[in-house]
């Protein structure tokens, strides 16, 4: 079957002006979304992976500045199919056609986006109204029929509940159903699970992948932490300081990295044969970002980098159709370097377990 394009990133440079002075916080960001698909954006606190869907919501803050760049979406509005430059539109323009309506956003703490003044069945039935203006009765229906749909027993009675008689797990769930309730065609899911703990994160990715099947919506899946990434993602972007440095199919991320940064990433992944203690961490931190970047800015925290690493910015080089990387490593000119032998060992053994 034919993927079909929903979304696409293209050159985005974000910068903030702080009273330090301005941070290019996003650096020429390039990702594509393909429709009922899922990319998981991974990577360390303060690579950009919010600020990046900030903006494809267009909810930016004011000190923020777009450099460069756009965010190409493509909907039907009704009558035909049409593809939008977001970053074109005005922020009132975005808030009635786009976010909350086409687009949905999850975040991580489910306190921050629910109304603790108004009941779920109200905060559920809302936008629908507002998008749609669907009648009352139908849309109390349809939020009933949602809270069943993310697993909330009894939803006739949950409907009258407040978020505050509500355990984390189950406001998540209702942040969820009022994400779905206008029929978005993308889902953003930013850290969903980050506040929650480990059983209730599991349940959570669970339903957003079974929604996902039901619905062939597509997810953007924000993560810090490569071990969600392997249960939803079809595809992996990594991102470091402002970029997207690797990216390529979960198999291809999980099992064929080739990035060091990536190396890194998945060494950090705790498993089950590895004590506490003895877990790997990345040397060093990322760069400053109210400096210019010379050259990769991986580079001081790589143990493999070249000379030309301080020099040049690599640029993306493909490895397959569907997986590239940016790393002057996988320039033909340059030395053979595997990933680490006890990397290299994980994987295997990740192999012979069947995933
Ligand atoms: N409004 C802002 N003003 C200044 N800096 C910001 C602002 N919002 C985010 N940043 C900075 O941008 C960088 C990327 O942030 P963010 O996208 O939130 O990272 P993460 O990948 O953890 O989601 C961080 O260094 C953060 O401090
Ligand atoms: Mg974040």
């Amino acid at each position: 079957m034919e993927r079909k394009k929903i979304l696409e990133v293209k050159d985005l440079s974000i910068s903030f002006k702080t009273s330090a002075g301005e941070v290019n916080v996003i650096r020429g960001m390039n990702l594509s979304l393909y429709k009922g698909e899922t990319v998981a954006i991974v990577g360390e606190s303060g690579s950009g992976k919010s600020v990046t869907v900030k903006a494809i919501m267009g909810i930016l803050s004011n000190n923020g500045k777009i450099n460069s760049g756009s965010i190409e979406y493509t909907y039907n509005n009704g009558t035909k199919e049409v593809t939008e430059d977001i970053l074109k539109l005005k922020k009132s323009e975005i808030r009635k056609r786009i976010n909350g309506k086409r687009i949905a956003m999850v975040f991580q703490d489910p306190m921050t986006s629910l109304n603790p003044t108004m009941s779920v069945g109200a905060q559920i039935m809302e936008g629908m109204i507002y998008h749609y203006k669907t009648p009352k009765k139908e849309a109390y229906e349809k939020a009933v029929n949602l809270l069943e749909l993310v697993g909330i027993t009894d939803p006739e009675k949950r409907m009258k509940n407040y978020p505050h008689q509500l355990s984390g797990g189950m406001r998540q769930r209702v942040v969820i159903a009022i994400a779905l309730a206008c029929d978005p065609d993308l889902l953003i899911c930013d850290e969903p699970t980050t506040a929650l703990d480990v059983t209730i994160q599991s349940k959570i990715l669970e339903l957003i992948k079974d929604i996902q099947a039901k619905t062939g919506i597509s997810v953007i899946y924000i993560t810090h932490d490569l071990g969600v990434v392997a249960k939803v993602a079809d595809y992996v972007a990594v991102m470091y300081a402002g970029k997207i440095v690797e990216k390529g199919t979960t198999d291809e991320i999980f099992y064929e990295p080739r990035h060091p940064y990536t190396w890194g990433l998945l060494s950090a992944m705790p498993d089950l044969n590895t004590e506490d203690d003895k877990l790997y961490t990345i040397p060093g931190s990322p760069p400053n970002l109210l400096h210019q970047v010379q050259g990769d800015s991986f580079a001081p925290r790589n143990i493999f980098a070249l000379n030309i690493d301080y020099r040049k910015e690599p640029p993306m080089f493909q490895i397959s159709e569907t997986h590239y990387a940016a790393t002057w490593l996988l320039h033909e000119k340059a030395p053979k370097i595997e990933m680490p032998a006890e990397l290299k060992n994980r994987i295997n053994i990740m192999l012979q377990e069947g995933k």
